[in-house]
């Protein structure tokens, strides 16, 4: 029996690696990804040949670009927010990793795939509802959800017993639950689970505090082509590189924070503090150029769509037919998305100042308030009103 685990080289899924070997008694792949999280592989692939995995199962991928290109800006097409805010940061990189690991599995002939998500959250479903829609027969193994190793102390007791080296810092209680990668960095449990506190400084990672930003604004340009960014200030770029340019800028100007309550797929609520910092550049920038590119029908039916489409992500049914559907649709609509915003960062904020496009909807003509040389006539409006008021009137007629 053969297993890939999607393997991070940290302690917790450093300890599934020898429990799948002493429990199981199976031969362990490990895959581990690069997503941006800006962590060191080469750690990784030296601990996993320390627990005897020979070279040839040991995957390390920089799926960077990959991850950019087909997850994060078809999501950002459809400027995807979770309950309002969330950026998906998170829910986005499951189905990649899911997929990387169906595809080794086949590769190596493993009948099973083994994530360390804890089985309270979402990136269980995540993982295996993106791995069941790509490989029906394939089998789980999700640890969390089996050892009996459920407090801190214990899954260390257990890592020295089996000689799995225990980082100084990791002996006490780790202050909180992170994941990274180049989208955002997510952190929750521990010093945020009570919502009425705020976050302590040291749980950002990776943004300035707005407050001690630089206090002159940076411009910037962003150009776009079909919805996707292509190029940052004139130079073009290829998708992760611009947003390790955003992140970088958004660092600097203390953007992209967000202390969210959310309701998780499994029903509880759960407070979660998220730095976004390119990508909320990006999707102020990707707005900005819908403004001017896109007709107003396909403008509010695209936002009628997003929450769902949103929530799908969330949820981890990027593999459904609904997603691709909705996809399908978003993707239609981009096909003007054309053209260069100009964006003002400050002291953790972004906005809009400048746009422009070839394929750009918006007429001066029409709608200057000056001369407009015939291009409007103001007398279409009154019959236009007063259709509109008809059913108006009629109500205000019977008194409702
Ligand atoms: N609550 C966020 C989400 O569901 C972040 C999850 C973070 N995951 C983690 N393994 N720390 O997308
Ligand atoms: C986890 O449960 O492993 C992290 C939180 C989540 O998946 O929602």
């Amino acid at each position: 029996k053969k297993v890939v685990l999607a393997y991070s080289g940290g302690l917790d899924t450093s300890v599934i690696l020898k429990w799948l070997q002493v429990t199981y008694n199976c031969e362990v792949v490990t895959f581990t990804a690069d997503l941006g999280q800006g962590e060191e592989l080469e750690p990784a692939r030296a601990k996993a040949k320390l627990m005897g995995i020979p070279d040839e199962h040991i995957y390390i991928d920089d799926l960077r670009e990959e991850f950019v290109r087909d997850f994060v800006f078809p999501m950002m097409r459809a400027n995807a927010k979770y309950e309002g805010d969330y950026l998906l940061g998170t829910s986005i990189a499951r189905p990649l990793i899911s997929k990387r690991l169906i595809e080794i599995a086949h590769e190596t002939g493993a009948d099973a795939i083994a994530h360390g998500a804890t089985g309270k959250g979402n990136d269980q479903v995540r993982f295996e509802l993106s791995a069941y829609a790509l490989d029906p027969d394939i089998k789980v193994i999700a640890p969390w959800r089996e050892w009996d190793l459920n407090s801190r102390t214990a899954l260390i007791a257990w890592a020295e017993q089996h000689q799995i080296p225990v980082p100084k810092d990791k002996r006490g209680e780790s202050p909180f639950s992170t994941d990274a990668n180049l989208l955002h960095t997510s952190s929750e449990g521990k010093v945020l689970e009570d919502p009425w506190e705020e976050t302590p400084d040291y749980v950002y990672s990776r943004t300035v505090n707005p407050e001690d930003a630089p206090d002159t604004p940076e411009y910037i340009e962003i150009g776009f082509e079909k919805g996707d960014g292509i190029s940052l200030n004139g130079k073009a770029t290829s998708p992760a590189t611009l947003l390790t340019e955003l992140n970088e800028l958004g660092r600097k100007h203390g953007i992209g924070r967000l202390d969210l309550v959310e309701n998780r797929f499994v029903g509880m609520k759960s407070r979660g503090m998220y730095e976004t910092p390119g990508g909320t550049i990006y999707a102020a920038a990707h707005r900005g150029i819908e403004q001017i590119t896109l007709d107003r029908g396909a403008a509010h039916l695209k936002d009628e769509l997003m929450p769902k489409y949103a929530e799908l992500i969330y949820n981890g049914f990027w593999f459904a037919p609904e997603r691709e559907m909705l996809q399908a649709a978003i993707d239609h609509s981009q096909v003007s998305v054309n053209g260069t915003v100009r964006l003002k960062l400050y002291k953790g904020s972004v906005s809009v100042v400048g746009r422009k496009s070839p394929n750009s909807l918006y007429s001066e003509r029409h709608v200057t308030f000056e001369d407009d040389a015939g291009a409007y006539d103001q007398k279409d409006a009154e019959g236009f009103i007063k259709l509109n008021a008809l059913r108006l009137k009629l109500l205000a007629k019977q008194g409702r």
